[in-house]
């Protein structure tokens, strides 16, 4: 499928935005974890989603998904394999691998893929569920690990991990004793999940700081679990740069400002003013923009997954950017194809590319390469002059949720071509 977009249309209006994605997956697989029946709210509808339910159906679960709630009680699991085509595409699936091992006391699952963005090796996982007691093997490419009651560990990551951060917590809340992780990631969905799991019955306390303490239980009560998702962030910081980028005046709602303080500050260093209430952001079109230099980091810090909606604003800025990627190096290869459009982007490293603005882009024909610069190519899209083609738009449907309605409604002229 393609989206075919004829640029240079003025946007404006409100745009709603939806759960978080990445705060989705790990409420379901603490669903899993917990075996109650939980009611999550404020999911988004888009094909990682229905992946992940796939994959928990497989291991016998009941779920429904309908309105952006999903329901969902693992009664008891009937497979601890996780399915080998959906788990080799879906990063989230490792996220899996903490439940199943706990409740199975084995789980057996191949190297999870994801977005082509860089190596994204496994082995911060592997090495804690090893101190905490499981044996692991690879045998025909898939890891099995299987395990007893997890062991109560403190355990130091050498490097801040996300998801990793969430496994370990997971298998924390059911060990013999008091766990302690340090150098933990900090992002929003960990406090959300640990708010998710104490709400279960679990102990967890420091979520949303590097240093995350849980007292053990010995295993969760029967109760009710209704739970709603935080706003997307990704999504949020995506539409801000689209807005910026096309000069646009949009306003988002339902969702969460405190999450983007270092978004909202960037984009004042570049000349554009934003206003904000409890969930809703404001942002108005600038007159002139500024280069800035950014550096991506783990949260509180520039996330990685904007880096790419934010290089189409920095085309349109005055001035020299330098834009460096900290946290995967296979994130930059995609400014080759905003060259074709006319951008004045270079490739300095697989880490740094500058960019010098402003310029004029042209539409062109372009293909997804991954989930966030599939959403650059769509902004670039909407600034260029005449008509800009991408293929592969499956990618971007993984993360963004109705992107051509939503935009549709903002005034852009974007077509979903089979
Ligand atoms: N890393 C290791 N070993 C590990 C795990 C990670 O070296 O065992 C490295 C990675 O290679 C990377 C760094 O640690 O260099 C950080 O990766 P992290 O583990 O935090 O990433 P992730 O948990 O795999 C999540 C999001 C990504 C987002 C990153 C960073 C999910 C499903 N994915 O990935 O989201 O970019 O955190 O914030 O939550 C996206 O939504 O488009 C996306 C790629």
């Amino acid at each position: 499928m393609q989206f075919v977009i004829q640029g240079g249309k003025p946007l404006q209006g409100e745009v709603a935005i939806g759960g978080a994605k990445n705060g989705a997956f790990p409420l379901m697989a603490a669903a899993l974890l917990t075996g109650q029946s939980t009611t999550l709210h404020n999911i988004p509808d888009i094909a990682d989603i229905r992946n992940m339910i796939e994959l928990v159906t497989a291991l016998g679960v009941e779920v429904s998904f309908a309105n952006h709630t999903l329901k969902i009680h693992a009664r008891q699991l009937t497979s601890h394999e996780l399915k080998r085509d959906i788990s080799k595409r879906l990063r989230a699936s490792i996220e899996l691998t903490a439940p199943v091992l706990v409740r199975l006391g084995k789980v057996v699952f191949p190297h999870p893929g994801g977005c082509v963005i860089g190596e994204r090796p496994i082995d911060l996982f592997l090495d804690g569920y090893q101190k905490m007691g499981a044996i692991s093997s690879v045998i025909e490419e898939m890891h099995e690990l299987s395990m007893e009651r997890p062991k109560a560990i403190t355990f130091v990551f050498p490097s801040m991990s996300t998801t990793a951060t969430m496994c370990l917590m997971m298998l924390g809340t059911i060990a013999d004793g008091t766990t302690t992780l340090i150098n933990c990631a900090c992002e929003p969905e960990i406090s959300m999940l640990a708010d998710f799991l104490n709400q279960a019955g679990a102990n967890v306390s420091g979520a949303g700081s590097p240093t995350i303490t849980i007292e053990g239980i010995e295993k969760y009560p029967d109760r009710e679990i209704a739970f709603s998702n935080i706003p997307d962030r990704v999504e949020t910081g995506s539409f801000l740069f689209l807005a910026a980028a096309t000069k646009g005046h949009l306003t988002l709602t339902h969702t969460n400002p405190s999450h983007q303080a270092v978004v909202l500050d960037l984009l004042a260093r570049m000349g554009v003013t934003t206003t904000i209430t409890a969930d809703t952001i404001e942002i108005f079109p600038p007159d002139v923009m500024k280069a800035v230099s950014v550096k991506t980091h783990e949260y509180p810090g520039f996330a990685t997954d904007l880096q790419s909606p934010l290089i189409i604003a920095l085309t349109q800025a005055n001035g020299k950017s330098i834009v460096h990627e900290t946290v995967f190096e296979g994130r930059m290869f995609w400014l080759e194809d905003l060259k074709r459009m006319g951008a004045h982007v270079m490739i300095l490293d697989t880490h740094r590319g500058s960019i010098e603005g402003p310029s004029k882009l042209k539409g062109k024909e372009l293909k997804s390469p991954d989930l966030r610069a599939g959403m650059a190519y769509i902004i670039a899209g909407l600034v260029a002059k005449g008509k800009t083609t991408i293929h592969d738009v499956e990618i971007i449907d993984r993360g963004y949720e109705g992107i051509e309605e939503k935009l549709k409604a903002l005034g852009a002229d974007i077509k979903r071509v089979s």
